[in-house]
């Protein structure tokens, strides 16, 4: 038995924000077991208790979300005969998956989640959600090579990347931001000005940031406020 708010389970299962929730109740629209309930802050077992929004049920999915800091030699997927980053996540939660791809040799920040409409506006291309990456290089990168990056690089006839901005912070070392992700993204860029991807970590997605006190394979739970972060970020 686990008790929430009620417009904390509403608004988590995208019903609208609290304060169209409180509307919502004050105009009799919801209802718990039947009963139209005007108070937005009672508790409810969301497990047990039926609610209804207009007369119809509201079902509840009790969602979960992990940052993981994904080792190398982990894959990206939900299956796969070799360790996927799903493994490393102690959780019997159902319908939990990883919210983008991290190349099989890249390291770092990755979302675990079982709440599919998220995953879905993070991902898609149309919201340029940012990722931010840590990239080490074989050879020296220069200023003056980098303009084909910042300007949107063409990695092949069929492929333009979007413009990234890159910061260098070491000879061989830069962090760079991208608004998409196509694959192998990173690695096809520096290949494209004749440099070559070395180590490959993300740092960020939008405003999550990766817990640096989390080792490689480590993960926690998000906070309240890292969860709303992104939930307002996807928008
Ligand atoms: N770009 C890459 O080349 N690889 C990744 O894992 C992510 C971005």
């Amino acid at each position: 038995m686990s008790f929430m708010r009620l417009d904390k389970m509403l608004s988590s299962m995208g019903i609208g924000t609290r304060n169209e929730i409180r509307k919502a109740c004050r105009d009799n629209r919801i209802m718990v077991n039947g009963t139209i309930i005007r108070d937005p802050s009672v508790h409810i077992d969301p497990d047990i208790d039926i609610v209804s929004l207009d007369e119809e049920p509201v079902l509840f999915t009790r969602y979960v979300y992990f940052m993981l800091n994904k080792p190398a030699g982990t894959i990206s997927a939900t299956s796969d005969s070799r360790t996927t980053v799903l493994d490393l996540i102690d959780c019997s939660v159902k319908g939990l998956y990883p919210v983008g791809r991290l190349d099989l040799d890249t390291e770092g920040l990755l979302l675990i989640t079982n709440d599919g409409p998220l995953g879905h506006q993070l991902l898609s291309p149309k919201n340029h959600v940012e990722k931010e990456y840590l990239v080490q290089l074989k050879t020296e990168i220069e200023e003056g090579n980098l303009e084909p990056i910042r300007k949107g690089i063409r990695l092949n006839k069929d492929e333009t990347c979007l413009p990234a901005e890159v910061r260098i912070t070491g000879e061989r070392e830069c962090r760079i931001i991208l608004q998409e992700g196509k694959f192998h993204e990173i690695k096809r860029m520096f290949s494209a000005i004749g440099n070559e991807v070395v180590y490959l970590k993300r740092l960020r997605m939008k405003d999550l940031v990766l817990d640096e006190s989390l080792a490689p394979g480590e993960y926690r739970e998000l906070s309240e406020a890292e969860i709303a972060g992104l939930k307002e970020s996807a928008h």
